[in-house]
C-alpha cells in the first residue's frame, strides 16, 4: 500500500504521514509499549458483526438470523465478550473454545459445537450446558444418546452435510500447487457427512427419545471469494436439504447453518501463490544453467536484471465482495432453492459462522525494522529484517497469505525499493517476500502488517524460544491490553527436568 492519504478503511487512516487505528497513532503505541504487537479495533469488530446481521436479515425475511462467529479465528476472551455483547452465537470446535464461549456469556442454545473427532467428555459437557451438537460422524451419535440419557436432558443436534457443489468446478484457491476443481476439493475436506450417512443417522435420531434433530449445518470454506461460488454452494445445500427432509418423512428443520468461508476485503488468502511461478522459475533455472558458459560475472549480471524485473509479489489488488454482497447471494439463492425443493422456510432460523471475513480487517500487527541488508554484488538483493516472525502468522503461512503492509511512520512515501521483508527467526522467514518499500526505509521504521485479525494471533508458536507478543484492543482513543506479552518463564513453563538429570548436574558440579 503506498501514497495513502486520509481514510484507508473504516478503522485505519493516515494523518501527517502516520498510520492511525481508530483515534490512536500507532507510532505513539509503539513508542509507549514497544513492538511487536497485535492491535485490534473494537469499533471495526462491532461494525462487521452488525453488517453481517443486517445484511443477512435483509435477505432472510421469513425467520430470524443468528450470526455465530467462528471462535477459532480469534478466541481471545475480550474479543469473545464483545461478540457475545452484540447478541451473537458462537461456532466452537474444541473444549477450550467451549470454555471461552461459556465464559463470554453466549446463550448455549446458540453455541454450535462443530468438529470431528469430538471426545466423549466434550460431548457430555456440551449437552449438559445446552449447546447444539453438530453431528459429524456415525460414532458420535451413540455418545450423544448416552449423554442425554445419563444427564436426563434433551440433546439438540444438527446434521452436518458435506458440501456437494456441482456447478462450480473452477480451481479452488485452497491448492497453491495446481488446478484442483473446487467440487473435488470440497469432497476431500474432512468436515461433513455424505448424504446416505446423513439420512441413516437422521432416521436413527428421529427414533431417539432424548435426542432432538433441529436442523442442518454445512461449512463451505474459503475456496473462492466470488459470490457465484456462494450461489452454487447454496443451490447444492438446498437440494441436499430437500433430499434429506424427504428421506426423513417430511422433516421440517428449525435452523439452517451455512457455516463460514467468506473473504475479508483485502483478502490475503493464497495471495502469495502465483500459478505461473513454477513455469517462470523453471525458465529461470534453465537460463541460469545456460548462462554459466559466460562465467559468473555475466551470469549474475543478467540474472540480477531478470530477478529485478520479474520476481515481484503484490498483495491482493482486487477488493473482495462486501459482506452485503455475500449476504444477498446466499439468502436470495437459499430462499428460492429451498422453496423449489419443497422445504418450508417459515420461521426457520438462518445461522452464519463467519471467521476471516468478520475478524480479518479488525487487526494490524506492528513491528520495528531492526536491520537492513543491501547486497549489491554479485547480485542485487535486499532484506528488511523486522522484530516479528512468520511463526506468529502460521495460520496465514499455512494458507499462503500475502498481507498488505504499510510503513506506519512514513505512509506517504512511494514504494520504490524492492526487498524481502524478513522475520527474525532463524528460518529464512520470508514473511513478505519480494515487495516494494520506501526508498529511504531505515532501522527504527515501524511496519504495520494489515488484516491479521483472523487465525494469526491464535496460531502463534514459540519457535526459537521467543516469547509471544501482546495483543491490544483500541476503542476510540483508548488502549487496553487484552492478552499480555509472554515472559521467558512462560516459554519454559511446561518443561520438566526428570530426577536423573537433576542428579547428574549435581554430580558434575561436585
Ligand atoms: C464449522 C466452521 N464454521 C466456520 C468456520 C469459519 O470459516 P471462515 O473463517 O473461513 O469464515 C470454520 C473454519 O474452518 C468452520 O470449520
Amino acid at each position: 500500500m503506498n501514497k495513502v492519504e486520509g481514510r484507508i478503511d473504516d478503522c485505519l487512516s493516515t494523518r501527517n504521514g502516520h498510520l492511525f487505528i481508530e483515534q490512536c497513532d500507532v507510532i505513539d503505541i509503539v513508542n509507549e509499549l514497544g513492538s511487536p504487537l497485535f492491535v485490534i479495533s473494537e469499533d471495526q469488530l462491532r461494525r462487521n458483526i452488525r453488517r453481517f446481521q443486517s445484511g443477512f436479515e435483509k435477505g432472510w425475511t421469513d425467520g430470524p438470523v443468528k450470526i455465530m462467529p467462528a471462535a477459532k479465528a480469534n478466541w481471545i476472551s475480550a474479543v469473545q465478550k464483545i461478540i457475545a455483547s452484540e447478541g451473537c452465537g458462537c461456532d466452537i470446535y474444541s473444549p477450550g473454545e467451549l470454555s471461552v464461549a461459556l465464559n463470554a456469556g453466549f446463550d448455549p442454545q446458540y453455541i454450535s459445537v462443530n468438529g470431528v473427532p469430538k471426545d466423549k467428555e466434550h460431548i457430555f459437557r456440551s449437552i449438559k450446558e445446552g449447546a447444539r451438537v453438530t453431528i459429524d460422524s456415525t460414532e458420535e451419535i451413540d455418545v450423544v444418546e448416552k449423554a442425554a440419557g445419563e444427564l436426563n436432558k434433551t440433546a439438540y443436534v444438527r446434521l452436518r452435510l458435506k458440501p456437494a457443489i456441482s456447478g462450480f468446478i473452477s480451481h479452488t484457491d485452497f491448492s497453491p500447487t495446481g488446478y484442483i476443481p473446487t467440487d473435488i476439493a470440497c469432497f476431500a475436506y474432512k468436515g461433513g457427512l455424505a448424504l446416505d450417512q446423513v439420512i441413516s443417522i437422521g432416521k436413527r435420531i428421529l427414533k431417539m427419545n432424548n435426542v432432538k434433530l433441529v436442523g442442518f449445518h454445512e461449512h463451505h470454506g474459503r475456496h473462492s471469494r466470488t459470490t457465484r461460488f456462494w450461489e452454487e454452494q447454496m443451490k447444492a445445500y438446498a437440494r441436499d436439504i430437500g433430499v434429506v427432509c424427504d428421506a426423513l418423512g417430511g422433516f421440517q428443520p428449525g435452523e439452517i447453518d451455512i457455516g463460514g468461508g467468506f473473504a475479508c476485503p483485502r483478502d490475503p488468502f493464497n495471495a502469495e501463490t502465483d500459478y505461473l511461478e513454477p513455469y517462470e522459475l523453471a525458465f529461470l533455472h534453465a537460463l541460469s544453467k545456460g548462462l554459466s558458459i559466460f562465467g559468473p560475472a555475466w551470469r549474475y549480471k543478467i540474472l540480477s536484471k531478470l530477478i529485478e524485473l520479474f520476481l515481484i509479489c503484490k498483495p491482493n489488488q482486487i477488493v473482495a465482495p462486501t459482506i452485503e454482497a455475500y449476504a444477498d447471494a446466499c439468502t436470495s439463492t437459499l430462499k428460492k432453492e429451498l422453496s423449489q425443493h419443497g422445504v418450508n422456510i417459515q420461521g426457520v432460523m438462518l445461522q452464519v459462522e463467519p471467521g476471516r471475513s468478520l475478524h480479518g480487517d479488525t487487526a494490524i500487527h506492528l513491528s520495528t525494522v531492526k536491520n537492513i541488508k543491501n547486497m549489491t554484488s554479485p547480485i542485487k538483493w535486499s532484506h528488511v529484517i523486522i522484530d516479528t516472525t512468520e511463526f506468529w502468522f502460521t495460520g496465514g503461512r499455512y494458507e499462503h497469505h500475502l498481507h498488505d503492509y504499510i510503513v506506519a511512520n512514513n505512509t506517504d512515501a512511494p514504494l520504490v525499493k524492492k526487498v524481502d521483508i524478513n522475520g527474525r527467526s532463524c528460518y529464512g522467514d520470508r514473511l513478505i517476500p519480494t515487495v516494494r518499500v520506501p526508498g529511504d526505509i531505515k532501522v527504527g521504521d515501524i511496519l504495520a502488517i494489515l488484516d491479521v485479525g483472523a487465525y494469526q494471533e491464535v496460531s502463534m508458536s514459540n519457535f526459537n524460544a521467543m516469547p509471544r507478543p501482546a495483543t491490544l484492543l483500541v476503542s476510540g482513543d483508548k488502549i487496553a491490553t487484552i492478552r499480555r506479552k509472554e515472559t521467558e518463564d512462560d516459554v519454559f513453563r511446561r518443561d520438566v527436568i526428570p530426577d536423573h538429570l537433576k542428579e547428574s548436574k549435581k554430580a558434575r558440579a561436585i
